[in-house]
């Protein structure tokens, strides 16, 4: 008599993004009787829940139960003996580990865990976007133990931008350059500065707005200095074929005034951002005597090997310049279609959104491996 196949699923990380996928996979669990998808772990920094036979956690409380619980998370080598030891118990064959966090640490340790066949699923791009060392290592890993490793969610959230790049490629169609605004954040604060129509209002006034509105990092330089944007364009020029080494080795420009890189704090930064708006305010006004807008954008030109991330320039009906609000817009333009991008654009931010991006992850996952 064959019995239902089961998947262990551990949940690093429970918070905006974290929590949405809970209740995804909660839907997914009620709606697919096979196979059997059971939560064996979840964790924060701090707390954890997890019972040392393997048998299920309830989903309906467990984030109200977490911030109260008296286990500490396990240290990630333990915690990949812990799950690789319940492949080899009773009817359970698979282990998917869900990385929810933004933590180097974790991203750090997939090897470890794909090496016991344990498949990742993430919206994390630490691992995709650190060394290329690690980038080998990960998919070396993955293929030697037959473990999936998806993070469709680590470029555009929940857009399919690394699936649709990724088809592109196994398919044989040549891809020229990708380009496009990888930032919810950027996309937010350039459709106001300088919208298509109308005036938009001084930078620095902008980037307030876009920090009371929660649509900045706590700190606005860890969204202005382009790191973010450097490494959504790193993982995209290795999907293409680029070993590109760190997202430090092109060029990346900084919307951070000199002067205020070392400011103490994000507040005193926002105080004195005042000071600066002529900078912006000339980039504008010069992009616009040509007729043109600013945006801030990430492009890789593959045939010239070359990845930059900053200000650029284009016509007010561009796709790039009419976008709206926080979206955001990338192009494919490839051999097959010509002169016409393949284009994807929409909500790059977000819990549901980047959360669905995990689940549906997660789905390729259990299709390979049950
Ligand atoms: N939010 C979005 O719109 C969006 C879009 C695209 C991609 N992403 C990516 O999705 C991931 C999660 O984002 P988020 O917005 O959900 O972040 P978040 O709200 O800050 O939540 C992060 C969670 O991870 C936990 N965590 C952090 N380091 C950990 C560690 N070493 N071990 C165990 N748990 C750890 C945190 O626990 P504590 O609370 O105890 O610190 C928290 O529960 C990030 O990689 C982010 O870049 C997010």
């Amino acid at each position: 008599m064959s019995s239902t196949p089961q998947v262990l699923i551990a949940i690093i990380g429970a918070g905006g993004v974290g929590k949405c996928f809970l209740s995804q996979f909660e839907f997914l669990a009620r709606k697919r009787p096979s196979p059997k998808l059971s939560l064996t772990y979840i964790c924060t920094s701090k707390k954890a829940i997890y019972n040392t036979d393997y048998s299920p956690i309830p989903t309906e409380n467990v984030l109200s139960s977490l911030p109260s619980s008296s286990q500490t998370p396990l240290e990630l080598p333990k915690l990949a003996d812990y799950l690789a030891s319940a492949t080899q118990t009773g009817s359970t064959k698979e282990v998917v580990l869900v990385d929810n966090t933004s933590s180097q640490d974790v991203a750090e340790a997939y090897p470890l865990f794909l090496s016991f066949g344990i498949s990742i699923v993430t919206p994390n791009k630490k691992a995709f976007s650190g060394s290329y060392k690690l980038w080998q290592d990960i998919f070396e890993a993955s293929s030697k133990s037959g473990a999936k490793v998806y993070h469709e969610s680590s470029v555009g959230a929940g857009l399919p931008v690394i699936s649709t790049l990724k088809d592109l490629v196994d398919t044989g169609d040549e891809v020229t350059k990708i380009e496009g605004v990888f930032s919810g954040t950027m996309s937010f604060l350039f459709n106001s500065f300088a919208p298509t129509s109308g005036t938009g209002g001084k930078w620095s006034a902008e980037v307030k707005k876009a920090k009371e509105l929660g649509y900045t990092e706590p700190d606005p330089r860890d969204d202005l200095n382009g790191l973010d944007v450097a490494r959504k364009l790193t993982i995209l020029a290795r999907l293409s074929g680029l070993p590109v080494e760190s997202p430090s080795s092109f060029p990346v420009q900084s919307l951070i005034p000199t002067e205020l890189e070392s400011a103490s704090s994000g507040e005193e930064f926002l105080q004195r951002l005042p000071e600066f708006d002529s900078q912006m305010e000339e980039t504008k006004v010069a992009a616009e005597k040509e007729g043109k807008v600013v945006r801030f954008v990430g492009s890789i030109d593959v045939a010239s090997k070359q990845v930059k991330v900053g200000l650029e320039k284009f016509d007010r009906s561009h796709p790039i310049a009419s976008l709206k609000g926080s979206d955001n817009i990338i192009s494919f333009y490839t051999k097959r279609y010509g002169s016409n991008p393949l284009i994807i654009q929409g909500a790059g931010a977000g819990g549901e959104v980047t959360a669905m991006g995990v689940t549906s992850d997660l789905l390729k996952v259990l299709s390979q491996i049950v």
